[in-house]
């Protein structure tokens, strides 16, 4: 029997409690201080056994082979609750960001290995759909020739976690506790997804910047100390060898307009695909750009979601795969640390204004 412990009953750990009930006789229990997390959970999951202390549930019995511990905690607790469920021999699924800077990432990667566990990283939440599927189909079959740019953009005018959006979780606005704004938050998911689809082997961060707003009702008592805007140039090496620019943007608070593209294009076409989940719809797509001489035409392929898991049940179903030895959207230890130095580095480059290059 699979037993799936959760440290923290709030908000995520409620997803990650519904994928655990799609596993074939997995045992849910949870530890959360606070009792009114705790008299929320056992509503939604009265089959769980609930704990107030973490130590408490990891001690409850000897940590079997398939077993995880789910860390779901904010980000500042995530490298200590890592550290105790892997000294205690669990294999860990771990929320994003991994950590708060890359040193945590490091410690978590190092316990698990002193420990020969696995961890699992739920920045993979939207990795691996059809529609990422079958651009990585049109890349290796090279139809749009030579790549000349990758662009993602996703600027959301006001979206600020701890304020716009789930604001009674002040802790998204202070850097000590969240370790960053929403480079940090997104770029995970962002990078994540298309590095998945583009498989780069390097990746230099040639300029960044990150940045705010002084939003009109921000709460006085809580200073926003994190970025709500970041822009970053990269270039890719990818797996041939080709080098190729990526135009990256994200914001959650901003004085601008709405603004949502990702798009690869190269010498003789170029593609867009639809990457967060169709809400309430079974279907998927692709959209190609298709010269047909003197204008270039949208043309949308539609693609069933089939069997791929909700996005936010990928994360732990993918890691009971890869701890089972079969295909799986869990990234191991090299990329989950390629993707998070990434990010580190266009915090660097942010900062000091110098180039930074990271190889897997
Ligand atoms: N809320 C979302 O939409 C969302 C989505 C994806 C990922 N995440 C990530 O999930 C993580 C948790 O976020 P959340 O939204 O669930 O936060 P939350 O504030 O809803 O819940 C966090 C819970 O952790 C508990 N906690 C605090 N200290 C603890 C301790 N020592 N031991 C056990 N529990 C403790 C709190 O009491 C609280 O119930 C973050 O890393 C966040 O980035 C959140």
């Amino acid at each position: 029997m699979t037993r799936i412990l959760i440290i923290g009953a709030g908000a995520i750990a409620h997803h990650h409690a519904n994928a655990a009930r799609l596993i074939p006789g997995a045992q849910i229990l949870s530890a959360d201080p606070s009792e009114a997390a705790r008299a929320k959970f056992a509503e939604a999951f009265p089959e769980a056994r609930l704990f107030e202390a973490p130590e408490a549930m990891l001690a409850e019995a000897p940590a079997g082979q398939a077993d995880i511990v789910v860390v779901a905690v904010p980000p500042w607790l995530h490298a200590p609750m890592a550290g105790l469920a892997l000294a205690a021999g669990f294999h860990i699924l771990c929320e994003k960001p991994l950590g708060r800077d890359l040193a945590e990432v490091d410690a978590i990667l190092a316990a698990a290995a002193r420990a020969g566990r696995m961890v699992g990283d739920c920045a993979v939440r939207f990795n691996g759909q059809p529609a990422a599927a079958r651009v990585r189909e049109i890349l290796a079959a090279q139809e749009l020739g030579r790549l000349n740019l990758a662009r993602m953009i996703n600027r959301t005018p006001r979206m600020r976690p701890g304020i716009e959006y789930q604001p009674v979780s002040r802790w998204f606005l202070d850097r000590e506790k969240a370790g960053g704004g929403v480079l940090l938050d997104w770029a995970v998911y962002d990078l994540g997804m298309l590095f998945d689809v583009l498989r780069p082997v390097s990746v230099t961060v040639k300029s960044a910047w990150i940045g705010g707003v002084e939003g009109r009702d921000d709460p006085p008592e809580f200073p926003v100390e994190v970025e709500s805007h970041a822009a970053a140039m990269l270039e890719l090496t990818l797996p041939d060898g080709a080098r190729l620019p990526l135009l990256y943007e994200r914001a959650n608070g901003v004085n601008g307009p709405a603004l949502y593209e990702l798009s690869v294009e190269g010498t003789k076409g170029g593609l867009s695909w639809q990457w967060l989940p169709p809400y309430g719809d079974e279907q998927t797509k692709v959209t190609r750009y298709v010269d047909l001489g003197g204008k270039v035409e949208a043309e949308v392929e539609t693609l069933p979601m089939g069997e791929h898991p909700h996005f936010h049940h990928a994360p732990l179903l993918g890691l009971v795969r890869r701890i089972a030895g079969q295909d799986s959207v869990s990234l191991d230890e090299v990329g989950i640390r390629f993707n998070f130095a990434t990010i580190a580095a266009i915090y660097q480059v942010a900062e000091t204004g110098q180039s930074v290059t990271v190889n897997r």
